[in-house]
């Protein structure tokens, strides 16, 4: 478990942290300690009451921080306007090897995350919520437990939250394979339509958000939109989770406001450990820059988008010099073929082909022309999938090739990849081969 290292000092203004603002360390921040914080959460009272709390989530602008970025109100009112009964699912299933937010928020600041799953749950007439946490972070679980017990023990009267222990694996938090889960089938995305708000866990309209968008529903609630838009951008509001790693001086997780820019972030994380050459910007269905225009980006959603990119999960990835893109790309490259759920053709050879290929290129063994052949296979394999799987994968190989082009070259004339001790591995791999090193 990463420990926080963020401080008000080191964002934006002085208005950050708010999501980790008053964590302590090593352990989970109690109800008492979570109250004398924040007080207690207010009343989401009558029909009227609930209508004009729904269009102030939307004045706020909220965007969901599981990946996609879609705007939370016009989720909340989808189900809110569906068939009784209604179900909430927080999703800290958090597949994605690199982020550490979510595992943070529940071990640390649990209430926060179950007022977000309360309030949210009462505002679209939901009688049950579910959270739902991966297997591998027991911590997590244990935390979410005791509060819920906490909750209980203090009379607190909110609709009821259960904890669920689901796959760790890294497609099992795409909403319709955590729907899948919860609905007693395996961890794997179903074919869509119908979508979860429309028939989700039980059939029922379910409304699925992130836990880190649960635990600013939880600040909004209280403090208002006016107050969440008085940091980020008018596009993208509030403050967002980034996980921070590879050559920099602190790996942790840092709150930002959105549309802080990259180099002022790993300035907070004490800087690089090394010259840099790229940055990873989106986690493993993200997107490589070049350390030169990396720096400048502005980590918000539209600015990700009008560059081609995503902010995902809130991951970035500092890699130096002395490692290889090349080769780090192939590993996940590989571990992203091997996490496909194995239901759709073009996901389950393309993603092998594409790994196998990159690796190929890493080794210096690759024919002549695999750069070219991995390029149109990286666009061939979009949108063929029931989910989003293969387009992720697609978007980091075709980064990799743009921006480690020279590298790349150096491959192919069969120059051998030899990144030194503590170059390798920057990017982690459950499972999958050690990045390619050739002699
Ligand atoms: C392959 C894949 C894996 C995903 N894994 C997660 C995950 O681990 N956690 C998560 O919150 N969202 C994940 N998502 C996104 C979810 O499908 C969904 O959009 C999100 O949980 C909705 O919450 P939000 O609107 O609050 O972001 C994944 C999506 C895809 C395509
Ligand atoms: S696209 Fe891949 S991960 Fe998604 S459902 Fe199909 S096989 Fe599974």
């Amino acid at each position: 478990m990463p420990e926080v290292t963020t401080t008000a000092e080191e964002t934006t203004a002085g208005k950050l942290p708010r999501l980790l603002a008053g964590l302590r360390r090593g352990r989970p921040t109690t109800l008492d300690e979570h109250h004398e914080q924040l007080g207690s959460m207010p009343s989401t009272g009558s029909t009227g009451e609930r209508s004009e709390l729904l269009t102030e989530i939307e004045r706020s602008g909220l965007r969901g921080r599981g990946g996609a970025g879609f705007p939370t109100a016009v989720k909340l009112r989808a189900v809110a306007s569906g068939p009784r009964p209604r179900i909430l699912v927080g999703n800290g299933s958090e597949g994605e090897p690199a982020s550490r937010k979510d595992t943070l928020l529940m071990a640390r600041a649990p209430h926060l995350v179950l007022d977000g799953a309360t309030f949210a749950a009462e505002l679209i007439g939901a009688d049950e919520a579910t959270v739902c946490v991966k297997e591998s972070s027991k911590e997590a679980a244990a935390s979410l437990l005791t509060a819920v017990q906490e909750r209980a023990d203090a009379g607190i009267e909110e609709v009821a939250v259960a904890v669920r222990v689901v796959s760790s694996d890294y497609v099992a938090g795409e909403e319709s394979a955590l729907v899948h889960q919860l609905n007693g089938g395996s961890a794997k995305p179903t074919f869509i339509p119908p979508r979860p708000f429309e028939a989700g866990v039980g059939q029922r309209p379910t409304l699925l958000q992130n836990v880190e968008t649960l635990a600013h529903l939880a600040l909004i609630s209280r403090f208002g939109a006016a107050w969440f838009r008085e940091v980020g951008t008018p596009d993208d509001p509030g403050s967002v989770l980034i996980t921070v790693s590879g050559g920099v001086t602190r790996s942790g997780v840092y709150e930002i406001a959105a549309g802080t820019r990259l180099g002022d972030l790993i300035k907070a994380a004490g800087g690089p450990t090394d010259p840099l050459q790229a940055l990873l910007i989106g986690g493993y269905a993200g997107t490589w820059f070049d350390v030169e225009a990396a720096l400048d980006v502005s980590l918000d959603h539209q600015t990700m988008r009008a560059l081609g990119g995503t902010l995902g999960p809130g991951v970035v990835i500092a890699l130096p010099q002395g490692a290889c893109g090349v080769a780090e790309t192939a590993a996940v490259a590989e571990y992203m073929a091997q996490a496909s759920s194995g239901q759709c053709g073009p996901c389950v050879h393309g993603l092998a082909a594409i790994a196998d290929a990159l690796h190929d290129i890493a080794s210096g063994r690759a024919a002549p022309g695999t750069h070219e052949w991995l390029a149109r296979w990286s666009d061939d394999v979009v949108g063929r999938g029931a989910c989003h799987h293969p387009d992720g994968a697609a978007r980091l190989v075709s980064s990799c090739l743009d921006v480690f082009g020279a590298e790349i070259d150096r491959h192919e004339r069969r120059r051998p990849c030899v990144p030194p001790a503590g170059m390798r591995g920057l990017l982690p791999t459950p499972g999958a081969r050690e990045p390619a090193a050739v002699s």
